[in-house]
This record gives C-alpha cells, sequence and structure tokens, in this order.
C-alpha cells in the first residue's frame, strides 16, 4: 500500500521508543522507504543497530557527521520524503519544534523540511497537560503539524492518565491518509452514529416566558463538528441558539427537554451519544395558556415546578439501544470534581467532561472552556483553550476508544 513512498522517522527519547521498531516493520512491510534519524536520548532506548537492522538503511544521528553530511545533508534528508513522522515526539522535541531550535540533526530536519510532519506524541500526563506543551502543540497544529494521539491509560512511569504514545495501527492509518494512500472517508469514526445534544432548553411559563438558561451552544455545537470532521454520522439535537448547525450534520431544533428527550430517542440506535446541553431540571406544572396578567393589587403569581426526564441517564439505561459510548458533561459552580463524579455514578454514562460554570469562569457563552475529562477510573486535567479544541480533543478520545480492541465476552475474565 506503501510502495514507492519514502518516511523519513525521527525517533525522539522516550521508553515509546520501542514501538518504533514496530513501526519500521510495518511501514516496510507495506513496501515504504524508511530512513531513520535518532535524537541523542532516543539511543538510551533503542540501538542504531536495530533500526537500521529494520530499516535496512544506515541510521542517521549526527549533525555535524561528515560522512553523513557527504552522502545525505540534512537538507536532503528532511526534502526527500514525502512525509517525516516523529514518533515517540517527547515533550522536549515538540518544545524546539514550536520554538524553531536547530540544535541537533533531528530538529535541524524537522526545521529545514517542506514535507509535511505528523508527530506521535509520548511522555507522562503531567508533561502532556502542562501549559507549555499544550500551547506548544496548539502553535504546532496551527502550523499544520499534524498529530496522532497521544491515547490514554497506564504509562510507562506508573501514571495514569493521557501520554501514551498512539498504538502502531493508529500510527499506520494516520500516515495513510496523509499521504493520500487511504481514501478521505477511511476516518476514525467512519460508520459511526453519533447524538450530540446543545445549547439550553426553554421551558414555557405562559405563552411569552420561559426558564431558560445561559447556554450558547458553543460547546456542544463544536463537539458536533468534530465528530463529523472524524467521519461520524450526526444528529445535532439543539435548544433555541443563535449558532449556525455546523455543516454537514444534521439539525434537530428542539425548545423543551420534553421535546430533547424526544428527538433523542428517535435518532437511536448510535453508537454515540455525547449531552453537552444545559437542559432545564425543571419545568413549569402547569404553564399558563394566556399570558399572565399583572392586576391591580394582586400578587405574583405563584409558579410550581416538576422535574424534567434526564436525557442521559436515559441514553445511558442500559438496553439494546444504549449507545456504546455515552458521554455527559457536567456544569459545577463549586466542588467540580466531587460533583462531576457523583453524577457519572448517579446517570450511569461513561464519561463526563467537568467545567466550572461559575460566573468567573466565563464558561457559558464564552469561547473558551478548562474541563476535566472522568472516566471510572482516571481523571485528566485539560489546560484551559478554546471550545473547539475541547471538542477536537474529545472527539479524538471517543475516535481512540473506538479504534482499541474490546475484549470479546470470551476474554472477560470471570
Ligand atoms: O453552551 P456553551 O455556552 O458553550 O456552554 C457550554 C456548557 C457549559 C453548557 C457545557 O460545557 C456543559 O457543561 N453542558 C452541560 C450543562 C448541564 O446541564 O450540566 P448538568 O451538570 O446540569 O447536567 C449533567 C449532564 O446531564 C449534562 O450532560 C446534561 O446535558 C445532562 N442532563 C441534565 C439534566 C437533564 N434533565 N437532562 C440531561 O440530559
Amino acid at each position: 500500500m506503501l510502495s514507492g513512498r519514502r518516511i523519513l522517522l525521527i525517533i525522539s527519547g522516550g521508553i515509546a521508543a520501542y514501538k518504533s521498531l514496530d513501526l519500521i516493520r510495518r511501514l516496510r512491510e507495506q513496501g515504504a522507504a524508511v530512513r531513520c534519524v535518532l535524537t541523542e536520548s532516543a539511543t538510551q532506548f533503542v540501538t542504531p543497530l536495530s533500526v537500521a537492522a529494520l530499516s535496512e538503511h544506515k541510521v542517521y544521528q549526527d549533525l555535524f557527521s561528515l560522512t553523513d553530511e557527504a552522502e545525505m545533508g540534512h537538507i536532503r534528508l528532511s526534502r526527500e520524503a514525502d512525509l517525516v513522522v516523529v514518533a515517540p515526539a517527547s515533550a522536549n522535541l515538540i518544545a524546539k519544534m514550536a520554538c524553531g531550535l536547530a540544535d541537533d540533526l533531528a530538529s535541524t530536519a524537522l526545521l529545514a523540511t517542506d514535507k509535511p510532519v505528523l508527530i506521535a506524541p509520548a511522555m507522562n500526563v503531567f508533561m502532556w497537560n502542562h501549559p507549555a506543551t499544550q500551547g506548544n502543540v496548539a502553535a504546532l497544529a496551527a502550523r499544520g503539524v499534524h498529530r496522532v494521539g497521544p491515547g490514554a491509560g497506564e504509562l510507562a512511569c506508573g501514571e495514569v492518565g493521557e501520554g501514551r504514545m498512539a498504538d502502531v495501527p493508529e500510527i499506520m492509518a494516520a500516515i495513510g491518509r496523509l499521504i493520500g494512500v487511504l481514501p478521505p472517508e477511511a476516518k476514525p469514526l467512519a460508520g459511526r452514529r453519533a447524538i450530540v445534544t446543545s445549547g439550553p432548553t426553554h421551558e414555557p411559563i405562559d405563552p411569552v416566558r420561559f426558564i431558560a438558561n445561559r447556554s450558547s451552544g458553543k460547546q456542544g455545537h463544536a463537539v458536533a463538528a468534530a465528530l463529523h470532521r472524524l467521519g461520524a454520522e450526526v444528529t445535532l439535537v439543539s435548544g433555541p441558539v443563535t449558532l449556525p448547525p455546523p455543516e454537514g450534520v444534521e439539525i434537530v431544533p428542539v425548545e423543551t427537554a420534553a421535546q430533547m428527550l424526544e428527538a433523542c430517542l428517535a435518532a437511536l440506535p448510535a453508537d454515540i451519544a455525547v449531552c453537552a446541553a444545559a437542559v432545564a431540571d425543571w419545568r413549569v406544572s402547569n404553564p399558563g395558556a394566556q399570558k399572565h396578567k399583572k392586576t391591580e393589587g394582586g400578587g405574583p403569581p405563584t409558579i410550581a415546578l416538576t422535574p424534567n426526564p434526564d436525557i442521559l441517564a436515559t441514553l445511558s439505561q442500559p438496553g439494546e439501544l444504549r449507545p456504546a459510548l455515552v458521554v455527559g458533561f457536567a456544569a459545577e459552580t463549586e466542588l467540580l470534581l466531587q460533583h462531576a463524579s457523583a453524577k457519572l455514578a448517579r446517570k450511569g454514562c461513561d464519561w463526563i467532561v467537568a467545567n466550572d460554570v461559575s460566573p468567573a469562569s466565563g464558561t457559558f457563552g464564552g469561547d473558551q472552556n478548562a474541563v476535566h475529562l472522568l472516566t471510572p477510573d482516571t481523571v485528566e486535567a485539560w489546560p484551559r483553550m478554546g471550545k473547539e479544541l475541547v471538542a477536537e480533543r474529545l472527539a479524538e478520545r471517543i475516535a481512540a476508544h473506538f479504534a482499541k480492541p474490546h475484549p470479546t465476552t470470551s476474554e472477560v475474565p470471570a
């Protein structure tokens, strides 16, 4: 499939470098010519000899090697590839790329290349979540550098969270897409159906007044767009917002929680449900058929409330129609993680994205969000970033979840 394609693989220092040996083997099996550059720290994890044996090429390590420069200068090395892949991409090399540093062969080749670059980050979860790394990754993304992973799980350092280098099949798929040998429809969520809720609900008090909240729909709409970009067929059930529906997404406009639930149930079956809507917990028990009048000497009307159906909890109920992955959001003004993990357990969803919505946070209606992703076993703090980036990252995590082989019934321990 990759016959005649030339890949420059840059291996930087990290325990995940052992996976790069398998990557070289898989690339060679597919017919690609692979040239490898090792950083000095990479040689602590894999030997130049094993890399040379698997790639069947000389391994390049030194910027100032007279023989290397005579045979294949660093400029030629970086230009003669169809794609430059950095796997693993350490926090240090990512930082050098973001700053444009060129103090060794790897960083110099990356600065000199005119070819697409794909990075597969691998590092400790705190290093990955550090605002400096996130800023560097965002800067590279803005410059068109492609990224695959990282995934979440137990890390080599013993900590748990995001930072694992993407698995080799995932990196192979990303390479295939980038050099155009996989059709664009080979998107990781192609063939998956997703339901996303977004925006507020409006619960009528009478024909002219309603109970509502400050949700703008920005976060939910961004999630719908990001899932669509990864190939999912998305139904976006949205309360009243002023945003245009994202391109390629089926939009179902609703007003009340009851209508939102009905639209979500009508959109089943689905593989994925993401409930980002700020649904009113209560509705008016008996909304007036006519506008409440302010009568001379009369007091204010008494408004009785009834609980609304819980859409997230309903979609999470076990059964044939339950989406394989149900993700809720938790909007809190205090004790964020405590309340969010209680919601995760109470509502029966698989993951919950917790965000602070106190007025000082600017989350409602704003363009930025700082979230925590909670699963039953892990809590990850994501740095503050644009709502679109939050959505993109969540969609990638959802795609990685579906890419992982899940245990078959026979493999599940008794
Ligand atoms: O729309 P923006 O201005 O961009 O703001 C984004 C946001 C703050 C609205 C969004 O990021 C967010 O947090 N959405 C969830 C808001 C919310 O209602 O949270 P909650 O903690 O009250 O509810 C928990 C979960 O249950 C949510 O997934 C919610 O969609 C769901 N729910 C709640 C009540 C209900 N009756 N049905 C539900 O499905």
